[in-house]
Parts: structure tokens; C-alpha cells; sequence
């Protein structure tokens, strides 16, 4: 099963086996990872799942839809590599990701 490392915003380190198909942020919320909040559930409506993908993975994780650019604006401190982790679904190329957390969802 993939696994994937996120970082938070204190440099915990958590790595989680996320089944394919899952989000990253449903392999956060479902093992207990602090730091994505989530609010809507998975659905680009609330910006609380922003993650930052580690610089050697943004290139795999592809580029956000204009849908999900739109919610990146609600977000904090948005950097280039600046994700929302319900857009991001894991598969066996994605095995390793490595995401950082921001300090605070809201
Ligand atoms: S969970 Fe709401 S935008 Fe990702």
C-alpha cells in the first residue's frame, strides 16, 4: 500500500499507508493525523486540507484545477507547491509523497 509521510507544522513526522483511490487528506483525517481540518468533507469548498508538496514530488502530484486554484486563494500562506489534500488521490506512482503541513487551517 502507498505510503505517505506528512509533516507538520512542529516537523512531526507521521507516515500513514493510504489505500489507492484515497485522497490525501482522507489518509490524514482517517488515521488521526493533526493539522487537516477538512471542514467540507472532500469536496474543494473549503480550503482547510491545504498541504504543501514536497518540492521532489510536485512534478507527480500534477498541477491544481482552476476549481481547486479558486479555493487556494481562502488558504494561508500559500506557497508554488501549495495543494488542497482532498484533490490529491493516492496510486502506486504517488508511493512515498512526502506533504508538509501549514501552521494553521483557518
Ligand atoms: S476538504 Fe474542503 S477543500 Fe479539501
Amino acid at each position: 500500500m502507498p505510503k505517505v509521510t506528512y509533516i507538520t507544522h512542529k516537523g512531526e513526522e507521521h507516515v500513514v499507508d493510504v489505500p489507492a483511490g484515497q485522497s490525501i487528506m482522507e489518509g490524514a483525517v482517517k488515521n488521526g493525523v493533526p493539522g487537516i481540518d477538512a471542514d467540507c468533507g472532500g469536496a474543494c469548498a473549503c480550503a482547510t486540507c491545504h498541504v504543501y508538496v514536497d518540492d521532489a514530488w510536485a512534478a507527480k502530484t500534477g498541477k491544481a484545477s482552476s476549481m481547486e486554484e479558486s479555493m487556494l486563494d481562502f488558504a494561508n500562506e500559500v506557497e508554488p507547491t501549495s495543494r488542497l489534500s482532498c484533490q490529491i488521490n493516492i496510486s502506486a506512482e504517488l508511493d512515498g509523497l512526502v506533504v508538509r503541513l501549514p501552521k494553521s487551517q483557518h
